[in-house]
């Protein structure tokens, strides 16, 4: 499931964001250093330092966000989330295709992290730059996507996907994988319609009965399919 969401941050977090990241020691690296054998033939980009307090700072600031999020949890159903990276394309900059590794260690924990799911978070508006489309293959065919300042788009990271070429301008984005309660896509997808319709018939104050009994298909169905 591709899913985009808005407002994933607001726009004071936003200000606070880019400030940092246009500051002068804001510390900037080749983006391969995290690049698997796969990625780094392709991937030309600059990212903040993922050990420096830096970006710990700024990735508590994004998770601080998404941990608020309904949609974002509802949708993803976060077991382990990967320390926020963040990364900048300029000046033709960009990154091939290629398909996320499968585990990453978690920076300074030792502890594993498989990736279901993909996050990128956009931090700039889209006038700002030319190109930067982040190009996602799924079932339906190629998802163009390129989102307001704040959106976060997330989609199975078994997905091949791409940046295109930034020729104007800078593009600002964080990115971040989630290993999921839920491994799998399709139940994960479920599960999310079952969860937006049970808060729809909430509203609605429907049926009493009904909701209970919907409710607990969610749950039993999260209890079956979850793992931690
Ligand atoms: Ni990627």
């Amino acid at each position: 499931m591709l899913l985009k969401i808005a407002a994933a941050l607001n726009a004071d977090q936003l200000r606070i964001v880019r400030e940092h990241l246009h500051s002068a020691d804001a510390p900037w690296v080749d983006g391969r250093v995290t690049a698997g054998y796969q990625g780094a033939p392709v991937k030309q980009n600059q990212q903040i330092d993922e050990h420096s307090p830096f970006a710990h700072q700024l990735g508590d600031l994004v998770l601080g966000a998404l941990e608020r999020h309904p949609t974002f949890i509802s949708a993803v159903l976060p077991n382990r989330v990967y320390p926020p990276m963040f990364n900048r394309y300029a000046g033709g900059m960009h990154f091939g295709s290629h398909i996320d590794g499968a585990l990453r260690l978690i920076p300074g924990s030792g502890a594993k992290l498989r990736t279901d799911v993909s996050a990128t978070l956009f931090l700039n508006a889209p006038e700002d730059y030319d190109g930067g489309e982040l190009q996602i293959e799924d079932t339906y065919g190629e998802q163009t996507i390129k989102l307001p300042a704040g959106d976060l788009v997330v989609y199975p990271s078994s997905s091949r996907h791409r940046v295109t070429p930034v020729t104007r301008g800078v593009r600002l984005a964080s990115f971040f994988w989630v290993q999921s309660l839920v491994r799998d896509d399709a139940q994960r997808a479920l599960l999310f319609e079952l969860d937006r319709a049970v808060q729809t018939l909430n509203v609605a104050q429907a049926d009493a009965a009904a909701r209970l009994q919907l409710t607990g298909c969610y749950h039993n169905l999260l209890r079956m399919w979850s793992e931690i």
